[in-house]
């Protein structure tokens, strides 16, 4: 469960002081304050006038809102700045750039032993985990991102024989969101005996034997929770020899639609191979959406995916949890299974018997539309609450939550008579006796009705519009997959079958336990690249001070990408994106990675 990261030690303080029971551990927490869908933007964000695309694989500056307001002479000066080798300085930087992530890329992420390039090594490692079973050889996946300790064994034909997973819930629960330091000193605790319960689970006694090689989640997410997991990565890489695979979070998400769901039998060596990626087939699109999740990606291959939209500020998952919390309902492990409760609460009590006397109202007018017919119901209720759509008028796939969660706000303000201010915390959350006596229940389960069907018809619009940007590409999605906490919404769900209904294609929600953070995803979309030899690296070495050291040792550099976009923008969306810092972002990911 990802609610929200605080970033500041102050406001993990304000928000522990908005809570009936302060947790009495005391922490520090690193200062910058952007929410953690900062940390998935693209690099198109523009944190200041000049904005930077990639396009094509290269950066391309884009000046236009500053020369907007140069005089023209002044923006020819800017453009005329050569270096002495006859290039522009822009160029230069740009080239010093693209150097850099070279240079990263040869290296290897994790592993100073670099990654299998040649064809003589991709033969090798082919011919490697061949040797240690084929296509039942095991792979291990591990994933410490945010607050969940994870940790599976995958076969390489893509059946989950074992999963270990210790959440961290209870830890972040009294602090409304996610505190870095204390995840990174849960999941310190946590990782050596998941991997242990994996391990144990799947028989395996000689890793070096048993297990083909290790993926791990290397960002996007927190540093410092990253860094765990890398780190016990590496120890298992370096002490029993076997690759390693540095795995995007976002594209294990992505990719665990095609993982099978159906028991690993250890006998199956005889049956006839089948294709990997039973579910969902190249090219899809996939919609994820969580707590630290919005995104609508394009997804043509392994490393070939093209962000169609993202959010401007909130996940929805977010602004799920904010409204649940701000409506005073139980936000334990997430308030988005609260609040959607509490809308349906107000669909069957409120709308329901209204619907039915319409309906018979309306016996003989058949013309009526569904939209028409939902507004003559309405009419029939007292002191109607409703919320606009976000972005209706913005053409585009990206998605915004502020301006819903700020309507929350004022609705509770007007319509409860409670001040709502944000800068005081203790006066952030409703005080849930109200809601157990039933106080105001019908109006806060208005609000949250209204607030679920903005919610869900804003995925709704930029779900529709991806499709169809796709299939203008002259690309044929074989199916829509929507992953992440907020996909077990039954409303949502709904909604996007009947989308995915429109559009003639299958809608694909994986299970529950792998929509939200898990180790399967981080195993299999390591999987994915070993078959295809796709930055995997060669194992770590054991005299390396990545392998000399202990996991705890908080001093050893390990190269992560915290901030890292899985692939390029599509060049009709925004993508702008909150308090992004372009310069510490790591090149999308992509095929060649
Ligand atoms: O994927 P997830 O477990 O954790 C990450 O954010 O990575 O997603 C958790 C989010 C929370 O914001 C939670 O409130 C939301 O998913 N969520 C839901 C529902 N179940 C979980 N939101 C709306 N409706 C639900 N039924
Ligand atoms: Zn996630």
């Amino acid at each position: 469960m990802r609610p929200r990261v605080l970033r500041s030690a102050a406001e993990a303080a304000a928000a522990a002081a908005a809570l009936p029971v302060n947790p009495t551990t005391t922490t520090t927490t690193t200062t910058t304050t952007r929410s953690i869908a900062a940390m998935y933007a693209s690099p198109s964000s523009s944190s200041s006038s000049k904005s930077i695309r990639f396009s094509g694989g290269e950066f391309v500056r884009s000046r236009k809102a500053n020369s907007k307001r140069l005089p023209r002479y002044a923006a020819a000066l800017t453009a005329a700045r050569f270096s002495a080798r006859g290039t522009t300085i822009e160029e230069d930087e740009e080239k010093e750039e693209q150097m850099k992530h070279l240079r990263i890329d040869q290296k290897g992420i994790v592993s100073d032993a670099g990654v299998y390039t040649t064809k003589e090594e991709k033969m090798f490692l082919k011919n490697a985990i061949q040797l240690k079973g084929g296509k039942n050889a095991f792979i291990l996946g591990i994933e410490t991102s945010c607050d969940d300790t994870a940790c599976a064994i995958v076969t390489k034909s893509g059946f989950v024989v074992s999963e270990a997973i210790k959440s961290q819930v209870s830890i972040h629960e009294n602090w409304g969101g996610v505190v870095p330091t204390l995840a990174k000193e849960a999941h310190q605790n946590a990782i050596d005996d998941v991997v242990e319960e994996c391990l144990r689970k799947a028989g395996v006694t000689d890793i070096g034997k048993q297990v083909s090689a290790v993926a791990v989640t290397v960002g996007p997410g927190l540093s410092m929770c990253l860094r765990v997991g890398v780190r016990k990565a590496q120890k298992i890489s370096g002490e029993y020899g076997i690759p390693i695979v540095p795995v995007h979070h976002m594209e294990a998400h992505c990719l665990v639609a095609r993982v099978k769901e159906e028991e690993w039998n250890a006998n199956s060596e005889e049956e006839e191979e089948e294709e990997n990626g039973g579910v969902a087939k190249f090219p899809f699109v996939a919609l994820l959406v969580s707590g630290g999740h919005n995104v609508l990606l394009k997804v043509e291959g392994v490393g070939r995916y093209t962000i169609l939209g993202q959010t401007l500020d909130d996940a929805i998952g977010e602004a799920y949890d904010k409204t649940a919390r701000l409506l005073g309902l139980p936000v334990g492990g997430g308030g988005g299974p609260a609040l959607e409760k509490l809308a349906k609460e107000y669909e069957e009590i409120v709308l329901e018997p209204r619907r039915e006397q319409c309906r018979k109202e309306t016996e003989q007018e058949a013309h009526i539309t569904d939209e028409v017919f939902e507004k003559i119901v309405r009419k029939k209720v007292k002191n109607p609450i409703r919320f606009t759509v976000p972005l209706r008028k913005r053409k585009t796939c990206d998605f915004s939550f502020a301006g819903l969660k700020t309507n929350v706000r004022l609705a509770i303000e007007k319509h409860l008579g409670a001040v709502v201010d944000e800068s005081k915390p203790e006066q952030k959350v409703l005080p849930s006796e109200n809601w157990d006596g039933i106080e105001n229940r019908e109006t806060r389960a208005a609000i949250a009705h209204a607030f679920q069907t903005a919610a869900v018809t804003h995925l709704e619009d930029r779900v529709s519009r991806a499709l169809e940007w796709v299939e203008s590409d002259g690309v044929s999605p074989t199916c829509l997959v929507v992953a992440g906490g907020v996909a077990s919404n039954q409303k949502i769900r709904k909604k996007l079958l009947q989308i995915g209904a429109n559009h003639s294609i299958d809608v694909v929600f994986p299970k529950p336990s792998w929509c939200t953070d898990n180790g399967v995803m981080v195993a299999w979309a390591g999987i994915e690249r070993l078959n295809l030899a796709l930055g995997v690296e060669k194992p770590v070495p054991r005299n390396s001070e990545a392998f000399a050291k202990d996991e705890k040792d908080r001093d050893v550099q390990v190269r992560l990408k915290p901030r890292w976009p899985l692939g390029e923008m599509d060049e009709r969306a925004i993508g702008e994106v909150k308090s992004s810092k372009v310069s510490k972002m790591a090149r999308p990911l992509g095929s060649s990675d």
